[in-house]
């Protein structure tokens, strides 16, 4: 047990004084949600709530028990304290309204209570990511308050449920990473001032949808492939967990580059990931440890919101990285990069040599 270490209460009461006192309160309320939640998800198989429920969320896809109790956790912990206008979530349609006993506040939180859910059930690394906005005065949120862009971001965090629970946060002054000890119950400052290295030898991408990528992003992974022998001159690694919380938390530890790009599987969805309550959110905690974080064309946190549940492409991590990425977009939309067309038989040609 260690004394002299700065609580996650104390650094938020001390980070948010004056002006944003009260959402130093409510993010205190989030931690408790978290330790709920890490004391559930910790359980593993033991807690009776592994399995699928009958019902999709909005996105379609099928809710499993986890996801609605963790979602629960978050209203159940959050609502009462008279700092919030309103909640929304991944496992929502419609944002959520406080109940008429509880004071209303400014603020607007937004986050997916367990990101990567399929992971729980083969005890892999999951999380809960959340984003917080406000708007000009307390009262009811209207559903048009919570389509604000990401730079417009108060704080944002996840925590991540691994071998140790841990909870990252951003009020905009750096990003900080604390753990729970699990014998007094606090999370302690362990990470203060977390930096993503700006260059990096390690790339994290689903690449089973290869086929469906645009070809700025084809380039970049195939170039990364080629290693040593290619233009990078540089050997790389491949990392995918299949669960953006872990994924992050390994860029802010060591670096690295994770995409989810927009790809042609399904026209209907520009990307996987979730603008509102996984982009915008982890957008913030890179950039405030000096990564970058784009659509490929455009900064995330820049993206103006339609919808609440809307999609986005998602390229974050090691600066340089990213800004490479960036590039290869830029040269594709400005035609300057013709993959298919010259020199002939070289490794972006049309007619590539099988042996
Ligand atoms: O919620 C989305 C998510 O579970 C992320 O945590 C993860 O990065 C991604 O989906 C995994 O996607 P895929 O199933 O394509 O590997
Ligand atoms: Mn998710």
């Amino acid at each position: 047990m260690q004394f002299g270490r700065t609580t996650l209460s104390k650094f938020v009461i001390e980070q948010t004084r004056g002006q944003h006192s009260e959402m130093g309160a409510l993010l205190i309320d989030v931690a408790a949600a978290v330790k709920t939640i890490s004391a559930m998800v910790g359980k593993g198989a033991l807690s009776g709530f592994s399995g699928a429920l009958e019902s999709t969320n909005v996105q379609g896809e099928v809710q499993k028990k986890l996801d609605v109790l963790t979602n629960e956790a978050m209203l159940r912990h959050c609502e009462w304290g008279g700092q919030l206008a309103g909640m929304a979530s991944e496992e929502m349609d419609e944002p959520y309204r406080i109940p008429e006993k509880y004071p209303r506040g400014r603020y607007l939180l937004i986050f997916d209570p367990l990101d990567g859910s399929s992971n729980s059930d083969v005890n892999v690394s999951v999380g809960t990511i959340f984003s917080i906005l406000q708007r000009d005065e307390a009262g009811d949120a209207e559903a048009a308050d919570y389509l604000q862009p990401g730079h417009r971001q108060l704080a944002a965090g996840y925590a991540i449920y691994g071998p140790a629970t841990m909870l990252v946060l951003t009020v905009g002054t750096g990003t900080h990473g604390f753990t729970l000890d699990r014998e007094s119950g606090n999370f302690q400052l362990t990470h203060p001032d977390i930096k993503v290295p700006e260059d990096t030898r390690e790339f994290a991408i689903n690449t089973s949808n290869e086929r469906f990528w645009e070809p700025p992003v084809q380039r970049y992974v195939e170039e990364c492939k080629a290693g040593k022998t290619g233009v990078r001159g540089a050997d790389f690694n491949m990392r995918w967990i299949a669960s953006m919380v872990a994924e992050v938390h390994r860029i802010l530890m060591r670096g690295g580059i994770f995409m989810y790009p927009k790809d042609n599987k399904d026209p209907a969805k520009p990307g996987r990931l979730r603008l509102m309550y996984e982009a915008n959110p982890m957008a913030m905690l890179i950039a405030q440890a000096g990564g970058a974080a784009s659509t490929g064309r455009q900064r995330i946190v820049d993206v103006a919101p339609e919808a609440l549940h809307q999609r986005v492409p998602v390229i974050l991590g090691s600066k340089n990285e990213v800004e490479r990425v960036e590039r290869y977009h830029h040269e594709y939309d400005t035609g300057a990069d013709r993959p298919f067309v010259s020199p002939l038989f070289s490794d972006r040609s049309l007619f590539r040599d099988p042996a």
